[in-house]
C-alpha cells in the first residue's frame, strides 16, 4: 500500500513548505485550499504562510514602492524593503520571484522545485521589481507564460499548485502524473468515457478493444501528432520531429461514421 508523505527508506518525510511574500496575503490560501492541495494542506503534506511585504516598510505611510528612475508610468517596489521581507523567511530553500522577464515555467522545473524541502515566492505589483535585488539575493526570476497579469500572487498559486500536486500521497499510488503533457515532451493523448456514443460520435474502436498493446501504440501516435499539429515549438524543443507521422497525416475526425 502506498504510505503518504513517507520517503522510500519509510521516515516520514518533511512537508513541503511554501513561504509567499506579497502585498495580499488575504489573497491565500485562496484557490490552494480546496481540492487535491486543500486536502494535503489540511493534512499536513505542505505548508502555506503569506507575508505581508507592507509589514517591512519602514516610513510612517508604511510605502514599499517608489517612482521608476529615468522616469515614466507606474511604481516600482523598492529592493530595500523587498530585501528585508526576503531575508525574514530566507533559510535555503529556493526564491523564486513572478515576473514576466523570467524563465518560463515549465513542467522540468516543477519536478525539480518540488524535489526540495519547499519555495519562498515573492509576488510583484505595480511596474514590478527594482532589478538590483536580483544582484543582491539569489532570487530566480520565473514567469508563467506570455502574458501580463497584474500581480504575482496568481503566479504564485500556479507555480504552488503545479508542485503539491506531485507531492507523495496527493494524487495517491493511481497516478503519479507521469503519463501527463509535458513529461515525455509530447501532449498527452485524448481522453473518453461514457457514453460510447455521444451525439453521433464514437469513441475511438481501438480503445474499446480490450488489447493494451493496440492502445498504448493509438495513445503514443495520438500524443505525436496533436504535439506536432498544436505544440510544434514542444517536438522542436525534446527533439521529437522526427517522431513526427508525415506532414499528409491529418487529425482523426471521431463522429461515428469515421470509426
Ligand atoms: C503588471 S505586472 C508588471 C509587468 C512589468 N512591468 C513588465 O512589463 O514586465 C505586475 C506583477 O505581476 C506579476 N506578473 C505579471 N505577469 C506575470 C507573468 N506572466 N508571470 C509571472 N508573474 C507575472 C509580477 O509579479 C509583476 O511584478
Amino acid at each position: 500500500m502506498h504510505t503518504p508523505n513517507v520517503c522510500d527508506s519509510g521516515e516520514k518525510a518533511m512537508p513541503f513548505r511554501a513561504s509567499v511574500l506579497t502585498l495580499y496575503p488575504e489573497m491565500f490560501p485562496g484557490p490552494l485550499g480546496t481540492s487535491l492541495a486543500g486536502r494535503a494542506l489540511s493534512e499536513g503534506l505542505w505548508s502555506l504562510e503569506a507575508t505581508n511585504i507592507r509589514s517591512f516598510a519602514t516610513d510612517r505611510h508604511r510605502s514599499v514602492d517608489d517612482t521608476p528612475a529615468g522616469g515614466g508610468s507606474g511604481m516600482v517596489l523598492r529592493p530595500d524593503i523587498v530585501a528585508a521581507a526576503l531575508d525574514s523567511v530566507a533559510d535555503g530553500r529556493p526564491m523564486l520571484a513572478l515576473t514576466p522577464r523570467g524563465e518560463s515555467l515549465t513542467q522540468a522545473r516543477v519536478r525539480d522545485l518540488v524535489s526540495g524541502e519547499g519555495l519562498i515566492l515573492l509576488c510583484g505589483r505595480f511596474e514590478g521589481f527594482d532589478e538590483r535585488i536580483f544582484e543582491a539575493r539569489p532570487l530566480h526570476p520565473v514567469s508563467i507564460g506570455d502574458y501580463i497579469l497584474s500581480g504575482g500572487e496568481l503566479g504564485a498559486m500556479v507555480i504552488l499548485d503545479a508542485c503539491v500536486r506531485l507531492l507523495p500521497g496527493v494524487m495517491g499510488a493511481a497516478s503519479s502524473g507521469e503519463e501527463e503533457s509535458f513529461e515525455a515532451g509530447l501532449l498527452e493523448y485524448p481522453h473518453y468515457t461514457r457514453p460510447v456514443t455521444w451525439e453521433g460520435r464514437t469513441i475511438p474502436e481501438v480503445l474499446r478493444s480490450g488489447d493494451h498493446a493496440k492502445i498504448a501504440t493509438w495513445r503514443h501516435a495520438r500524443a505525436v501528432e496533436d504535439t506536432r499539429l498544436r505544440r510544434p515549438d514542444l517536438m522542436e524543443r525534446h527533439g521529437g520531429a522526427s517522431q513526427a507521422p508525415p506532414s499528409s497525416a491529418r487529425r482523426r475526425d471521431t463522429k461515428a461514421k469515421d470509426v
